[in-house]
């Protein structure tokens, strides 16, 4: 590892912050040294925080109808090749009926953005299952909205909201997705999102289409300035019916590296060790935590529409029940010495 990179890491972990350039020059001048000296110590502080516990979500997938044509997603209106499907509100209560039993205390509603999940209809089902279930969290992964549209959702029940940034550089942006979507409205999501009051997710895919280190050295600095809740950050993996089918993936090692910055830089994040990241390694999650990540999100929706919430190629526990999906990870966790804990699993506002 040379001297400088030694020296950033050093005043990374001291100062939870770096100018943006530095950030670049992390990245481009990475290796397996400075790998190692950053997993240690994203590891320690968030043992400091969190100690072995790994939280769980449970992901509840309720359609993959969606007005939006991101270039990267395999559930893109364009792709008529999808088979579309949306859960009723009676399935999406046995899905969480099923999880509260196996020991989930967060319920994550995640879908495309599907007209037919109106505000009434989005509300309607917090507050059922806020009603049957008061000691859980209820997380939204919805799409963009109006603000208007999230101060209803808020006051409904819901407690945390995932919309991933996806890139925070604006010119990046414009690259994956089409010319109707737009960085603004996306960055006005997550600052309405903020400031009503819901804990809030961002996060971005690694080695998607055209992201150079400066595109990454950004969202660094924008994880360091919104200081969110949450964050999910996983590999890109090409769907083949999308207009990037043939590009290449994000690496394990890359998204791992990142992982461990990003818990320097905001130490009691809530970092997800995601399911992309298991779709390009069988050990993907357990590195993931093992770089510093501490939430996995295990498939909680109902097996016969698993494999059609395909949002890249090969994704994995397409084919398993919820109880051998939370079985297989609490084995996963336990393998590396961390433990799957009943708990909502609220971000420890301690320290930072
Ligand atoms: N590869 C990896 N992640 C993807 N997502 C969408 N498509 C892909 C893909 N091809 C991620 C996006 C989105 C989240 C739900 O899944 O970042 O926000
Ligand atoms: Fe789903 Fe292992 S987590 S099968």
């Amino acid at each position: 590892m040379n001297s400088r990179v030694a020296k950033l890491i050093e005043a990374l972990a001291a100062n939870h912050k770096l100018p943006l350039e530095d950030y670049e020059y992390l990245i481009q001048h990475r290796s397996d040294a400075a790998a190692e000296e950053l997993g240690k110590r994203a590891v320690k502080v968030r043992q400091e925080i969190y100690g072995n516990s790994v939280y769980v979500r449970g992901l509840i997938e309720i359609s993959n109808i969606c007005k939006n044509n991101c270039l990267y997603c395999g559930i893109r209106r364009s792709n008529y090749s999808c088979q579309r499907y949306r859960l009723s509100e009676e399935e999406i209560l046995a899905c969480c009926e099923e999880g509260y039993g196996l020991g989930f205390r967060t319920f994550v509603l995640q879908g495309g953005e599907d007209r037919y999940f109106s505000d009434e209809t989005v509300c309607r089902i917090v507050s059922r299952i806020k009603e049957r279930y008061p000691d859980c969290a209820v997380t939204l992964s919805l799409g963009e909205k109006s603000r208007e549209s999230y101060e209803k959702m808020y006051d409904a029940g819901a407690d945390r909201y995932l919309l991933r940034h996806e890139t925070a550089d604006r010119d990046h942006y414009g690259k994956l997705h089409p010319k109707e979507m737009s960085f603004e409205n996306r960055m006005r999501c997550l600052y309405d999102l903020k400031e009503i009051g819901y804990q809030v997710g961002c996060g971005f895919m690694v080695g998607s289409p055209f992201q150079t280190s400066s595109d990454l050295a950004e969202d660094l600095k924008f994880i360091e300035t919104f200081q969110p809740d949450m964050c999910g950050i996983g590999p890109f993996i090409p769907h083949q019916a999308t207009p990037f089918a043939g590009e290449k993936p994000g690496t394990v090692e890359l998204t791992c590296y990142l992982l461990s910055v990003i818990r320097l830089i905001h130490p009691s994040v809530l970092l997800t060790s995601t399911t992309a990241l298991g779709t390009i390694d069988p050990r993907g999650r357990e590195k993931g935590i093992l770089a510093g990540a501490n939430v996995v999100m295990p498939n909680l929706s109902p097996v016969s529409v698993r494999k059609k919430y395909e949002l890249y190629d090969n994704k994995i526990c397409t084919g398993d029940e919820s109880a051998q999906c939370r079985s297989c990870l609490a084995g996963r966790m336990k393998s590396i010495g961390y433990e799957i804990v009943t708990d909502r699993g609220d971000r420890k506002k301690s320290i930072t």
